[in-house]
């Protein structure tokens, strides 16, 4: 159903505002005025007084009800053109407005009408709309005057006070506040006032509560709380403070808004060059927003899968995304807030299990702007995702209670899901049950729904066992390709020529047949990747040549020999602010790593060069003091020389009690010749159960920490720095 904007809606409010115009005493406000501009005689705000009670009152509070909210919003001169997309966050399906009050000056009336017109005609069906009114009034007086006179006769229980700029500029999450507020008995908004008096500043939005002297639209606010019209918004927060023991005039809360710099903008001019007592002009620092929220869509197909969700679900709140969730196979259509807990509440809509497609493509039509992410379980919910700039994400939806991880990416990390390419790459000969082990390891791990290659690289030698086990592994994440040598070669070309990046987003997990995953690995890759080389943390100089999924128990460069090693330990003696830190190592890792291709072609460059001794004999030391140069027909006694000239580095995991992503059984084959059991444990190391994959983010502020923190350790396993490791290497 069209609503239509009748005649009479509009009038009445009309011959209202005329008569308030018409019959006002001139002389009501200019008493108030005055005072508004000596500042120094405000009352000393108190605002120290209980502002925790406060915040925890608001933590607890409820939204306020559906339709029990009417938006002010003033039109000007200026903003008459943008009305239409200033008026339509209103008419989205997330706001509890129930009414907008238009109000215009006389001269703006006809087109201000047009205008809302407009907005109607081209406004998706079938969705509750609130009423729009417009509200003419003389053009002279204040704007917030008027604004003021119009509230005071609202009927809703509570208003949303805006200027002629409507919700624009703001974030998505900083409109959902606004548009359907908690019940907070003060001005709440993301623009306010703070300071002392005489020393007041224009604060920035702040995602935690942050108490002001007085707020400037857009906020919200109970209709009780406007008893009288003041001139301004000085005045009128004053009105608020003076009547509370706290002496609170508002509080300021917003999301991350793109225009943070409002306070150059709309802050007030006496603010903005408040002067010292020397003369001195102080200018505003502009606020830098950290945050950049974006809107984030939840395809699921009903509310247990949402609880599964749910600690990803307010990761992303929390870091201030906007969250829109769809329920489509729910028992009855149906939009509420699961409140889980003050801190994530989740809003949510629901279709019922009927031609969902058409449903799911309804409802994501009525979204105001394209969504960022589409976040999805299941390939039938994403099949009327038409949106060209929107990134799907789809994942199994048994993985779904795995997923936390994911929460801890930002943005940027999200947006580049689908880019990075992940091929295994197995290098197997004649141990048929280590191959088995490893194979049903792989099994075991998840995917997230991203697809990989798998290879299979057989040595001439292997025996029929490995050959038939390689024949008979069904792999359901991916092509498969089996591959098997006709000369014997060796472990050095059985590693290296097992795999060759095919762009600069493909990525070799090289793995020998005596490795065991965790089912958790893959979550580590994907994660080490997304943020070290697509996220706005990514390394800048490609210094990082891979991602090693074995933790690091021991140091076998030392020339004296192998040494046991704990990362915490070192770390914490180092003073390095948190020990549980992932770290940096020159250490190339051959018991389960990803490398990454830049480095992966070099490394081919290099070793062809090097073996064939154009430029120096094979016998060659590249790097004083480690032991690798004892090792013969060792690629990565190669690879290290080539690390070590370069100053690369592989990150490393750190997690407690050296719970690894793989681990190594050091079984007899190439470089092993016996295996005394000691031996073997010294090596072994537990692996991430899938049911503990919260310690995923057992990691420094629960997430892989920016790239300038990691601590950086050389190939002797001591503390270094990435400009130390290049500079070693350059002198050669
Ligand atoms: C402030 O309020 C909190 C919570 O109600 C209370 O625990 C605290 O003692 C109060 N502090 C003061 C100074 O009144
Ligand atoms: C003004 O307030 C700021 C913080 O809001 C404070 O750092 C500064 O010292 C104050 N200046 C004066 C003159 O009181
Ligand atoms: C891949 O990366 C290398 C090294 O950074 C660069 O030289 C090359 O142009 C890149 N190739 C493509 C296709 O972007
Ligand atoms: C490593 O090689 C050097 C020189 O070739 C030799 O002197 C040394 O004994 C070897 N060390 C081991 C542990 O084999
Ligand atoms: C690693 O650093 C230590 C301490 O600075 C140094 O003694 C050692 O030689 C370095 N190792 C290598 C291989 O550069």
């Amino acid at each position: 159903m069209r609503r239509k904007i009748s005649t009479s809606r509009w009038l009445i409010p009309f011959l209202f505002v005329s008569y308030i115009f018409l019959f006002r005493t001139p002389e009501q406000a200019p008493a108030e005025a005055e005072q508004s501009q000596l500042p120094a005689q405000l009352p000393s705000p108190q605002l120290t007084f209980n502002f925790s009670s406060l915040v925890l009152e608001i933590g607890k509070a409820h939204f306020v009800e559906r339709g029990s909210l009417t938006a002010i919003l003033p039109v000007t001169q200026a903003s008459l053109l943008a009305l239409p997309d200033t008026l339509s966050p209103f008419l989205g399906p997330s706001s509890c407005v129930s009414k907008v009050l238009v109000v215009c000056p006389e001269s703006l009336l006809l087109r201000s009408r047009a205008a809302v017109r407009q907005v109607f005609r081209s406004a998706p069906e079938n969705v509750n709309h609130p009423d729009v009114s417009l509200h003419p009034w003389g053009g002279d007086g204040s704007p917030t005057v008027v604004a003021l006179q119009v509230a005071a006769h609202a009927s809703t229980k509570w208003l949303l006070i805006l200027d002629d700029t409507g919700l624009n500029g703001l974030s998505d999450r900083t409109r959902d506040m606004l548009l359907c507020p908690v019940a907070v008995e003060l001005p709440t908004g993301p623009r306010g006032v703070v300071g002392a008096p005489g020393n007041r500043s224009c604060a920035p939005p702040s995602p935690e509560a942050l108490p002001a002297l007085y707020l400037l639209p857009p906020f919200t606010l109970p209709s009780t709380l406007i008893q009288n019209v003041h001139e301004d918004w000085f005045n009128f927060g004053r009105s608020i403070s003076q009547a509370r023991k706290d002496r609170l005039g508002g509080v300021i809360r917003g999301y991350g808004d793109p225009d943070a710099n409002w306070r150059n903008s709309v802050c007030p001019n006496r603010l903005s060059t408040t002067t010292s007592p020397r003369g001195g002009t102080k200018i505003p620092t502009p606020f830098v927003g950290d945050r950049s929220g974006g809107l984030f869509i939840f395809l699921l197909p009903n509310i247990d899968d949402l609880h599964l969700a749910l600690q990803l679900l307010c990761r992303l709140y929390e870091t201030g995304h906007s969250i829109k969730i769809l329920l489509y196979a729910n028992s009855r259509p149906a939009s509420g807030v699961w409140e889980t807990s003050s801190s994530c509440p989740l809003q949510y809509d629901a279709i019922v299990d009927q031609r969902t497609e058409l449903g799911i493509h309804d409802w994501l039509g009525r979204m105001e702007r394209e969504p960022d992410i589409i976040f999805a379980v299941s390939e039938l919910a994403t099949r009327s995702v038409t949106n060209e700039h929107s990134i799907v994400v789809r994942i199994p939806p048994e993985d779904l209670r795995h997923a936390h991880w994911m929460g801890s990416l930002s943005l940027t990390e999200w947006k580049n899901w689908n880019v990075p390419r992940i091929d295994i790459s197995i290098i197997t000969q004649d141990r048929p049950q280590s191959l088995a082990r490893l194979l049903s390891s792989l099994s075991q791990g998840r995917f997230f729904g991203d697809s990989l290659s798998l290879r299979l690289n057989m040595e001439q030698s292997s025996d029929l066992e490995t050959i038939r086990m390689v024949g008979a592994y069904q792999w359901g994440h991916g092509a498969v390709f089996t591959h098997r040598r006709v000369i014997h070669g060796g472990l050095l070309p059985a590693v290296v020529e097992s795999w060759y990046p095919h762009s600069n987003d493909s990525y070799g997990l090289l793995l020998e047949d005596d490795v065991e995953l965790s089912p958790l690995f893959y979550a580590w890759i994907k994660m080490g990747i997304l943020r070290y080389r697509y996220g706005e943390g990514r390394s800048p100089a490609a210094q990082l040549f891979g991602i090693s999924l074995y933790q690091q128990k021991n140091i076998e460069l030392h020339p004296e020999g192998r040494k046991a090693f704990d990362p915490r330990r070192l770390f914490a003696k180092n003073n390095v602010p948190d020990p549980s830190t992932p770290y940096l190592s020159q250490i190339p890792c051959s018991w389960g790593a990803v490398y990454f291709p830049e480095h992966w072609r070099e490394f081919h460059d290099y070793l062809a060069a090097r073996l064939s001794e154009s430029t120096m004999e094979i016998e060659r030391i590249v790097v004083p003091d480690v032991r690798s140069n004892n090792w013969t027909k060792s690629w990565k006694k190669y690879f290290i020389e080539m690390v070590y000239l370069r100053g690369y580095v592989m990150l490393y995991p750190n997690y407690a009690e050296f719970v690894s992503l793989s681990t190594n059984h050091l079984e007899v084959g190439s470089h092993v010749k016996e295996r005394p059991k000691e031996k073997q444990e010294v090596f072994r190391l537990p692996l991430m159960e899938l049911s503990e994959s919260r310690q995923l983010l057992d990691l420094p502020g629960g997430g892989l920490p920016g790239w300038e923190t990691l601590p950086v350790l050389n190939l002797t396993g001591c503390m270094s720095s990435l400009e130390e490791i290049i500079r070693a290497g350059e002198g050669n």
